[in-house]
């Protein structure tokens, strides 16, 4: 069946962005209008149920986007919105299987992955959730098989060291999780070890293998298309150091496996059949960690803990495509997103876990939306008529508090912040976790209400200040407040909440897609610094006419790069 196409959002890329909203959403317009120059602090005021209004609990979660720039009739304006932009068509063709990533003609399949063992998604004939379940009843037996130790490597020495050589969606996923989720035991208590290797700078791996013990190392290359040129030079650059490790003659078959769509490179570079675990076409690689991409994570924590991931996730698909869109968490959070970008003017959004375990979420996030919705044309090839998705970057807290927060509280600029709180904490120590949670909550109400010159005047003027001294005191510590910020709070992060958390931020992104009418499944602009990568490479290797068609400043880059290599001789 053809996917039909939501309302659309092509036209005069001349015309003023601002024009094309006021067309598109008049309400829209008036509601930013009121609300731009409102302050947050007054708007509780006004609505003493404001935070039970503007929150929404999902399971034992609690999401709250009260101090987020958005009232209740905008909210559903919002809404409005997303209904006539087809949402709910959009949302049952993703879980369809139909093909949304229209140029490449392919269905997104990330929520069959995770779909349980009954339903059938039907592609082109096949179905695919039958393959999907081969392939990880064949994760779960490898899963098992490692962490039994009865996998062994060359040498007939059990595998205890796993290496994922990936990069990207094959790379930031199960890296996530196998970070988030491993205990502080983890190894000790028999989990094989893991090691994520994904840059090409050769730092990468050779500090890596300086960990490894070759004999006991199974390296997984995950790669969805096998063509990936940093990818490759890994696992390349890892064959070559088992050879030297184990001797050249070791058949170095059972330290490798292979994730990915195209079997047949992998057999050429050695894999066994056995040993090479397929992906479908239709899963997108930031979309990935569901499929045979995350049996890292597997191997790493066992499969029932990669069950209860699918789970999670399973859990918020369900929620997603059955709440109507006023208590539908992944459609409240996409509107806003949509909101704060296209009618409040917001390019940044900052992310902050309060939980060590989500150090990399920053980085899978950056992924997800931005290799998604990162666009400037729709769905049909046309100019968008305003903006798309806004950049995200983020760090954990408490750290970054002694880092960017500063900026956040009293720069120039207004960056709505998500805070991310699991409330208990898996390995209690102490006081800790209770600081964490307050420190979190602290600083959402700190970016709200500021510090304002008649409390600053009375606490410097007890301190003793005076004159143009108090003046200069009270202007330099004066926080505007009136920030923006949403705050998840979850009870505790565990493998089926991380599941429906990366679930929730995938669905999201898909929102935020639809509303800019977009395709987010596809990545083309990737593309063009692989292809010039390669002209670059030879005549670093020597090509002396390999970049000659190459403006100036690369070609003076290229020369002046292979002059200090040279040096380094
Ligand atoms: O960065 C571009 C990209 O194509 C991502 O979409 C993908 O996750 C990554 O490269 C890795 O690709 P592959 O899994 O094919 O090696």
């Amino acid at each position: 069946m053809r996917v039909g196409h939501a309302a659309p959002a092509s036209g005069n890329a001349e015309t003023p962005m601002h024009a094309n909203l006021d067309a598109q959403s008049p309400d829209l317009t008036a509601a930013a209008q009121r609300l731009r120059p409102a302050r947050l602090a007054d708007l509780f005021a006004q609505d003493p149920e404001r935070a039970r209004r503007l929150s929404f609990g999902w399971n034992d979660w609690h999401v709250d986007v009260s101090k987020e720039r958005i009232d209740a009739p905008a909210l559903a304006q919002l809404l409005q919105l997303a209904t006539q932009a087809n949402l709910a068509h959009w949302i049952a063709a993703l879980f369809a299987g139909e093909k949304l990533n229209l140029s490449e003609q392919r269905p997104a399949l990330h929520p069959a992955l995770r779909a349980p063992d009954a339903d059938a998604v039907v592609v082109d004939g096949v179905d695919v959730a039958a393959e999907m379940r081969a392939t990880r009843e064949r994760m779960a037996t490898l899963a098992t098989a490692i962490r039994d130790r009865q996998r062994v490597g060359a040498t007939g020495r059990p595998i205890t060291q796993i290496v994922n050589i990936g990069i990207g969606g094959s790379d930031l996923g199960p890296r996530l999780c196998c970070d988030a989720l491993a205990d502080p035991g983890e190894t000790a208590a028999g989990s094989p070890e893991i090691a994520f290797v994904s840059n090409v700078d050769p730092a990468h791996l050779a500090r890596t293998l300086a960990r490894c013990d070759a004999a006991a190392t199974l390296f997984i290359v995950t790669s969805k298309t096998f063509t990936t040129q940093e990818t490759l030079a890994n696992a390349q650059g890892a064959r070559a150091w088992l050879a030297r490790e184990l001797g050249a003659t070791a058949g170095l078959a059972p330290h490798f496996v292979a994730v990915t769509t195209n079997v047949g490179a992998a057999r050429a570079f050695g894999m066994r059949e056995d040993d090479i675990f397929p992906m479908a076409e239709g899963v997108g690689g930031r979309y990935s960690l569901w499929s045979a991409v995350g049996l890292s994570i597997a191997l790493r924590l066992g499969w029932r803990r990669f069950a209860e991931m699918l789970e999670g996730a399973h859990a918020m698909d369900l929620h997603f495509r059955q709440t109507p869109f006023p208590r539908n968490l992944p459609v409240i959070l996409g509107v806003l997103a949509c909101w704060n970008t296209r009618w409040l003017g917001h390019s940044q959004r900052v992310v902050v876990p309060y939980a060590q375990a989500l150090a990399r979420l920053p980085a899978y996030l950056q992924q997800l939306q931005l290799e998604s919705n990162g666009k400037s044309v729709t769905r049909d090839g046309a100019a968008l008529r305003a903006p798309s998705a806004a950049a995200v970057w983020g760090d954990v807290g408490t750290d970054s508090q002694h880092a960017f927060f500063q900026w956040l509280h009293q720069g120039t600029q207004e960056v709505p912040v998500e805070f991310i709180v699991p409330v208990r904490a898996r390995h209690p120590l102490g006081d800790q976790q209770r600081l964490l949670v307050a420190n979190a909550l602290a600083q959402a109400q700190a970016l709200l209400v500021g510090r304002h010159d008649d409390a600053l005047r009375k606490e410097l003027l007890a301190q003793g200040y005076a004159g143009t001294q108090l003046e200069a005191a009270i202007a330099a510590r004066r926080c505007p407040g009136n920030r923006a910020s949403t705050t998840i709070l979850l009870p505790q992060l565990d493998a089926r909440n991380l599941g429906a958390l990366l679930a929730l931020y995938e669905h999201r992104t898909f929102v935020e897609a639809i509303l800019y009418g977009i395709n987010p499944f596809d990545q083309w602009g990737v593309e063009l610094g692989k292809t010039l990568a390669k002209p670059v490479a030879a005549a670093l290797a020597g090509d002396a006419h390999a970049v000659d068609g190459a403006d100036a400043s690369t070609r003076t880059l290229v020369e002046k790069a292979r002059a200090l290599a040279a040096d380094g001789r």
